[in-house]
């Protein structure tokens, strides 16, 4: 596999100087999410760190690359299903809906539901990465000068709280919009929580106006499915090394941020498909035995000792309905490709 793409990840971005190395946590200050995070990773067995780090600037952009890659399916079968379902998926919705997009990066899929939908009366997108955000608000605001576009920039898996209708409306149905499988980045337990907590988020009652009623809530969910291994392992492990680089970039991320001296070339971007657990675990593997220094600390990495970086759950149609149905939702209509590879589901309450 070429390595091309990994030897070039940037020590420090262009305009920014290389950062100094910080003595300790504390000096890093509020920006250090990542660092707390990184050391209580690796200092727990097996040693992990979740993989919402991935998405800096340069992780970002990797992620566009990778949804283009040959081997990597889901992207392009889920646009597909939208674009040929869209008018089905936007009937299930209704007219004057608000629509809540969990983790919104690009907005390329959410505007084929929007051309489909009828009177779409609020769009809310909630991102973590508050920069990605404000530019693709902006950028919808422009192409649908009538929708209401209110970016909400937070982590989802938190608590969190809707901004509230504008005085005088009355409160539109909730639907969430959650594409690209980005649920199997949670175990199923975890999935059951987020699936518990969407709902709750969908129906509730803040800012509705006393003696009015929402329409019952819905969620559309992308959901990457159970199939041939190899397929599984190709896209984790495309040929250009766009997911190794991807992967590797948690360590340069660490050295540009936290002045960590990782060597990149000292580790394995390792991903595999394990059967029993549904799961793509992807992990990046020391080459040989060394040590790594992030805010004064050290970390003794034996050889072959891993740092789990993803998991990226895949379900069966029918095994997803049921975790859906577990959380509380009624599973309803179900897109798949004519391959099998992907499903879009209709959940309402
Ligand atoms: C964005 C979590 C859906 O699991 O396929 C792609 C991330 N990781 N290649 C996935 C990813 C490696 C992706 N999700």
């Amino acid at each position: 596999m070429s390595r091309a793409v990994a030897d070039a990840l940037p020590d420090h971005l262009p305009g920014q100087p290389p950062r100094a190395r910080p003595a300790a946590l504390q000096e890093l200050g509020a920006e250090s999410e990542f660092a707390r995070e990184l050391l209580a990773g690796l200092a727990r067995r097996p040693r992990s760190l979740a993989p919402k780090f991935f998405y800096d600037e340069v992780g970002s952009a990797l992620f566009d690359r990778i949804c283009e890659l040959p081997e990597y399916y889901p992207t392009r079968t889920e646009l597909a299903l939208l674009q040929r379902h869209a008018q089905e998926m936007a009937d299930c919705i209704g007219p004057d809906a608000e629509i809540i997009e969990f983790g919104a990066g690009s907005s390329h899929k959410i505007r084929l539901l929007l051309d489909a939908l009828a009177r779409p009366r609020r769009f809310v997108p909630i991102d973590i990465s508050a920069d990605h955000l404000q530019a693709a608000a902006a950028r919808l605001r422009a192409a649908y000068p009538g929708l209401d576009v209110q970016p909400l920039a937070a982590d989802f898996t938190q608590g969190l709280e809707l901004p509230p209708v504008a005085a005088g409306q009355s409160p539109a149905r909730r639907v969430g919009f959650f594409p690209g499988s980005s649920v199997g980045n949670f175990t199923p337990e975890e999935a059951l929580v987020f699936l518990r907590d969407a709902a709750r988020l969908l129906s509730g009652g803040n800012a509705v106006p006393s003696g009015s009623e929402r329409a019952p809530a819905g969620l559309l969910i992308g959901v990457d499915l159970v199939k041939d291994p190899a397929v599984l392992h190709a896209a984790y492990n495309d040929a250009a090394g766009i997911t190794a680089a991807f992967n590797l970039n948690m360590l340069a991320r660490a050295n540009r941020e936290l002045g960590a001296d990782f060597q990149l070339d000292r580790f394995a971007h390792y991903a595999f498909y394990e059967p029993r657990l549904q799961r793509i675990e992807m992990h990046l593997v020391s080459r040989c035995a060394q040590q790594v220094r992030l805010c004064g600390q050290v970390f003794e990495f034996a050889e072959g000792e891993a740092l789990h970086t993803e998991n990226s759950h895949k379900f069966t149609v029918d095994g997803f309905r049921s975790l859906a149905g577990r959380a509380g939702w009624r599973p309803s209509r179900v897109w798949c490709d004519p391959e099998g590879l992907f499903s879009l589901h209709w959940l309402t309450l």
